[in-house]
């Protein structure tokens, strides 16, 4: 298989290649040949919010993306307004009901502001939703094509966690900024790579129910083909009163990356109660995006205003964190500086820092991560992290 076949649309339009991809999001080997369920790589995380127009210009203003589509009105979309977003390989889809009557709208009513859909780029959709099928996944859109002027694109949708869905694009035959209906929008000023902060998708978590996880790690591993990773966070990592659990599946070659977590028992309410509660069920909780220099994506983005998660001092004063972390590019003085994580395992280390939430509900957040052949998550970061995020949530009244 040539290198060409593996990318992505969208990899190919930000000019990354594998060598790149394994850097930025920790790309392993895989035969596709006995795939059931063959995943090229992420297609779009498409968002509903209950104002589209301004969020598309917080993600222009604030995270440097690139406004390059649009549908409205003014296209002959009545229902909604949706803005199509890009960052290197990242492609955000902003959508925001305008007909009182849209669905939208009931979307955001229930769950605020967050993540209605991850779609995912495949070779074959038919092939992919016929496995899907036989192994009893719920098709919420059988396999149509859409065209236009600019060509066709194939496309079904299957029901993953809560009200969230995938979407399958196979977007071989279509040369359009999005999907038909939508017209090309933006600047007209080619994106440089010096006004990017990100430039690929690692990562996005679900959390589901209390003792839900399991089900949906087989729901991933059954319906699509995807395989576990060695990453598993047991309640036993956890403080005095909070604690989840947590495991990870990952298509073939590991581009598409989905832990899920569930709350673990603790004397208190966990962070993914409180996530639950306020989003109204299961949905996708972090976005994780790759940087190949955290340090500058930190530094622009805190300057515009983005508010990252306090670590606490004793996470760097620690004496058995320069053990743990062994040699690292950069002094520990500039990570404790930003409030920048580290980890390592195996294989590498990892750099990373979380967003406050990004919406009025204590629900969807950022993570921000520079690996450096580490191929997990953050694990050792958990307890830094978790009590980082009581104190948040103590500040809420929370918990
Ligand atoms: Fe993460």
């Amino acid at each position: 298989m040539s290198i060409e076949q593996t990318l992505t649309s969208q990899e190919r339009l930000a000019e990354l290649d594998l060598d790149q991809l394994r850097q930025l999001v920790g790309l392993v080997e895989y035969d596709a040949a006995d795939d059931p369920f063959p995943v090229t790589g992420w297609d779009a995380v498409v968002w509903a919010v209950g104002n589209a127009t301004q969020t598309a210009l917080f993600y222009q203003a604030i995270f440097g993306m690139e406004l390059v589509a649009y549908s409205g009105p003014e296209t002959g979309n009545r229902d909604h307004r949706s803005y199509v977003l890009r960052s290197g390989a990242v492609r955000f889809v902003i959508m925001g009901g305008v007909d009182p009557a849209s669905p939208l709208l009931d979307h955001h009513r229930r769950h605020g502001d967050g993540i209605v859909d991850i779609a995912l780029e495949v070779p074959d959709v038919d092939r992919c939703i016929a496995h899907a099928r036989a192994q009893g996944a719920t098709i919420l859109d059988e396999p149509h094509d859409l065209s236009d002027a600019h060509g066709t694109v194939r496309t079904a949708a299957i029901a993953t966690y809560g009200d969230t869905r995938h979407t399958l694009v196979d977007r071989s035959r279509y040369s359009g900024p999005y999907l038909p209906g939508y017209a090309t929008r933006g600047p007209g000023r080619p994106q440089g790579a010096r006004g990017r902060v990100f430039q690929a998708l690692d990562h996005v978590v679900g959390n589901v129910e209390l003792g839900r996880m399991d089900s949906w790690v087989g729901f991933y591993n059954r319906i699509m083909g995807f395989t576990n990773m060695a990453e598993f966070v047991g309640a036993d990592i956890a403080t005095e009163y909070s604690a989840l659990m947590s495991k990870v599946v990952a298509s073939g070659d590991h581009r598409v990356k989905f832990p899920l977590n569930e709350p673990a028992a603790g004397r208190k309410r966990s962070q993914i109660d409180e996530y639950l509660e306020y989003y109204a069920g299961p949905g996708a909780q972090h976005v994780a995006l790759a940087t190949n220099d955290i340090l500058h994506t930190v530094d622009v983005l805190r300057g515009r205003g983005i508010e990252f998660l306090d670590t606490p001092g004793s996470y760097y004063s620690d004496p058995g964190l320069r053990a743990r972390i062994g040699e690292i590019r950069v002094p520990i003085e500039e990570l404790t500086a930003r409030g920048v994580l580290v980890d390592r395992d195996e294989d590498g280390y990892l750099l990373q820092i979380f967003t406050r939430p990004i919406g009025d509900r204590p629900t969807v957040f950022f993570e921000f991560i520079e690996r450096h052949g580490s191929l997990g998550f953050g694990k050792g970061n958990f307890q830094a992290l978790f009590e980082a995020i009581e104190r948040e949530q103590a500040r809420r009244g929370n918990f």
